[in-house]
């Protein structure tokens, strides 16, 4: 027997520095897609996804919130793999670069380069954008020191630091890249990538740092994390078993066939990713596809933005079909887009609940009344059948090649194509007239049968994009021998059965009004927003009743404030020395973005006296102060008293 092909797609493995927003789901609805299509297809697929959990960004996030970042990570995590099994992924294998497994494989392959003489120490100056976990060299960085890509100020870093020699690789690489037309897809990337960085020369990588400690230990010389992009990247070979001592699915897998990616991560995949694969002697992956963005009022979708659209308020309403449709459809795949939830409606309604929903509806109620419910043998077929067979026959190979080329919103169009030509067909055929004779009914039947089997065709094809819809359309042709509902059972038109039964059920997508609609997502964006309960002040939700012995627990004090000042590099928290009766008392409170410090100084405030203490980016906080903020966060404001009474005095 000749061996299955194999086929290996990723993600990106995403940050869990908040909840995963519409871009997230994007990638990972197309990875799904494209894996279920190469399954369908006969291939044996591996299918990685997974999360980037170490680095600054995420420390500071954690501390900002009080938290272990271990903790702060795993609730977004467990979100995460909740919402991918909303949106039907069927990942193989979800990687966290906190598993032992990740850890130790980075260390190794750290350690390796290091003994090889890729990695050397040194030290390292310059702007670094702590939200974009990235350096810039003066001549990218913006006036007044701003990060280039998010605008936001950078931080001047010094540091020792382990480099990796990129330039010892960059012939080599642009080599790899002008011999291999299909490594970088877009090609325009290609171009970009050798344009802008490659062939002005590689710098040396900077992939240690010593300014924090959220990440994987340099083993022999522990002061070191290692760098955020060696840690994220070599992921997608650890999660395979690379360094460890079972190896089969890397030694099955590797290389992959496509690391599918936001665009604004080329550079790190498509230049340090084959070198450092290459020092290591693996070979390389297939390809690199750089996606577009969905934008969100002309601007990129993202989490530090703010700007986000969420899956779940979408999916709770309509399924995660029309979701999964309209990403895959709305865009090409490699373009930027904009998400709107009008333009997600209104393409419902057109493609889902219009066309493909009435073509089955039609079909099914017509077979109904005609035949009783039963769809009957064709009679020999006219050029007008035949016209419409042969567009069904040659839509496989046709999607196909789409496919292959990650051309997901092409290969939806093929297959709409089909879907609008059988609406077409029946309107030419006009089955109503056709009904009304005893002479006319062997006609009928085949009209009938070319439509049932139309549809046959539609819902094997729209499986990977909408992986639900199928066995709906199924049970509504009556439709229940699995062999039927493959990818072979296509190659030739005509493998619907005669005399089974079609069932009429509900429509499969039903036509919304879009206005209300669009209020109604709002409202429930509203309410789901999942943002994680960690940052945001959660939801005023009625909370049980206590009693009064439960509020005694508390111990809550009048507190003057002696001294307030930011903590070093954080938005949000201020550092609170509080005179507490004769006590004095360090607190900490994330309220920076609504106070000056200096404002605070003198000020009555009421603390939580009795919180066990915590510590937050190293300093312990020994309690906590209150306030009242809109759920929103826009406003927020500390409680005093009203006249002014001693420090120390108790509150009940
Ligand atoms: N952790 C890195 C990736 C390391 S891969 C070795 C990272 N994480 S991220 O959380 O910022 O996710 C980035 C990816 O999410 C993008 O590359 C893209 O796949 C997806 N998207 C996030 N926002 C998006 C849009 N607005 N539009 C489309 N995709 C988006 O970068």
């Amino acid at each position: 027997m000749p061996e299955q092909k194999t086929f290996y797609v990723t993600t990106p493995i995403y940050y869990p520095s908040g909840n995963m927003h519409i871009g997230h789901t994007y990638t990972t609805v197309a990875a799904d897609t494209i894996s279920r299509f190469k399954k369908m297809t006969g291939y044996k697929t591996y299918f990685l996804t997974g999360t980037d959990e170490h680095g600054e960004k995420i420390e500071r996030k954690a501390g900002d919130a009080g938290m272990a970042p271990k903790a702060f990570i795993d609730g977004i995590v467990e979100e995460t793999k909740k919402l991918w099994q909303l949106m039907h992924i069927e990942y193989d294998d979800f990687i966290r670069t906190t598993d032992e497994r990740h850890v130790k494989a980075v260390q190794k392959i750290f350690r390796q380069l290091y003994d090889q003489g890729d990695i050397y120490k040194s030290e390292y100056e310059g702007q670094y954008c702590v939200p974009c976990e990235a350096f810039w060299t003066p001549s990218q960085i913006k006036e007044g020191n701003l990060c280039p890509d998010c605008e936001r100020p950078t931080e001047l870093v010094k540091e020792e630091s382990y480099f990796f020699r990129m330039s010892k690789y960059q012939d080599w690489l642009i080599n790899h890249i002008e011999t291999h037309p299909e490594f970088i897809q877009p090609q325009s990337r290609a171009n970009e990538m050798l344009q802008n960085f490659l062939r002005p020369g590689l710098q040396d990588l900077s992939v240690s740092r010593t300014s924090f400690k959220w990440g994987v230990p340099v083993d022999f010389d522990p002061e070191h994390v290692v760098y955020v992009w060696i840690d994220a990247l070599s992921n997608y070979i650890t999660a395979l078993g690379y360094g460890a001592d079972h190896d089969e699915l890397f030694k099955t897998f590797w290389p992959a066939q496509v690391h599918l990616v936001g665009k604004e991560i080329v550079r790190f995949h498509t230049i340090y990713w084959p070198i450092l694969l290459h020092a290591l002697g693996l070979p390389l992956p297939k390809q690199i596809f750089a996606h577009g963005w969905l934008l969100f009022g002309g601007d990129k979708m993202s989490k530090s933005k703010g700007n986000v659209e969420y899956a779940q308020p979408v999916v709770a309403r309509y399924g995660a079909d029309a979701l999964r449709y309209y990403l895959m459809r709305e865009m090409p795949f490699g373009a930027d887009g904009n998400y709107t939830n009008e333009a997600f409606l209104t393409r419902m309604n057109a493609d889902l609940a219009n066309d493909l929903g009435n073509l089955v509806s039609r079909t099914v109620a017509m077979i109904e009344k005609y035949f009783g419910g039963v769809v009957s043998a064709p009679q020999g077929y006219q050029p007008v059948d035949q016209a419409l067979m042969n567009q069904a026959t040659a839509l496989p190979a046709k999607v196909e090649k789409a496919m292959d080329g990650l051309q997901f919103s092409q290969a939806l169009q093929e297959i709409w194509h089909l879907v609008g030509e059988s609406n077409r067909y029946i309107d030419q055929t006009q089955p109503w007239v056709l009904g009304r004779t005893e002479e006319t009914k062997p006609r009928l039947q085949t009209v009938l049968y070319v439509l049932a089997e139309c549809i046959r065709y539609v819902a094997v094809l729209i499986g990977p994009v909408m992986p639900t819809t199928p066995a709906r359309i199924y049970e509504q042709l009556g439709l229940q021998d699995d062999s039927l509902k493959t990818w072979a059972s296509l190659a030739a038109f005509g493998g619907l059965p005669a005399g089974i039964r079609v069932q009429k059920g509900d429509a499969l997508f039903p036509r919304v009004d879009i206005a209300k609609e669009m209020e109604a997502l709002a409202a429930e964006k509203q309410a789901q927003a999942p943002e994680p309960s960690q940052e945001e002040a959660p939801a005023a939700e009625a909370k049980p009743t206590i009693t009064i012995d439960d509020f005694d627990k508390l111990d809550l004090r009048v507190a003057e404030v002696l001294a307030c000042e930011k903590v070093p590099k954080s938005d949000k928290l201020l550092n609170f020395t509080l005179k507490v009766g004769e006590e004095t008392r360090t607190v900490l409170s994330g309220i920076a973005q609504f106070y000056q410090p200096e404002q605070l100084v003198g000020k009555k405030v009421v603390l939580l006296a009795n919180l066990a203490p915590r510590k937050i980016r190293g300093i312990e906080s020994q309690g906590m102060i209150l306030s009242a903020a809109l759920d929103d966060d826009s406003a927020l404001s500390l409680l005093t008293t009203q006249s002014d009474i001693a420090p120390g005095a108790s509150i009940s």
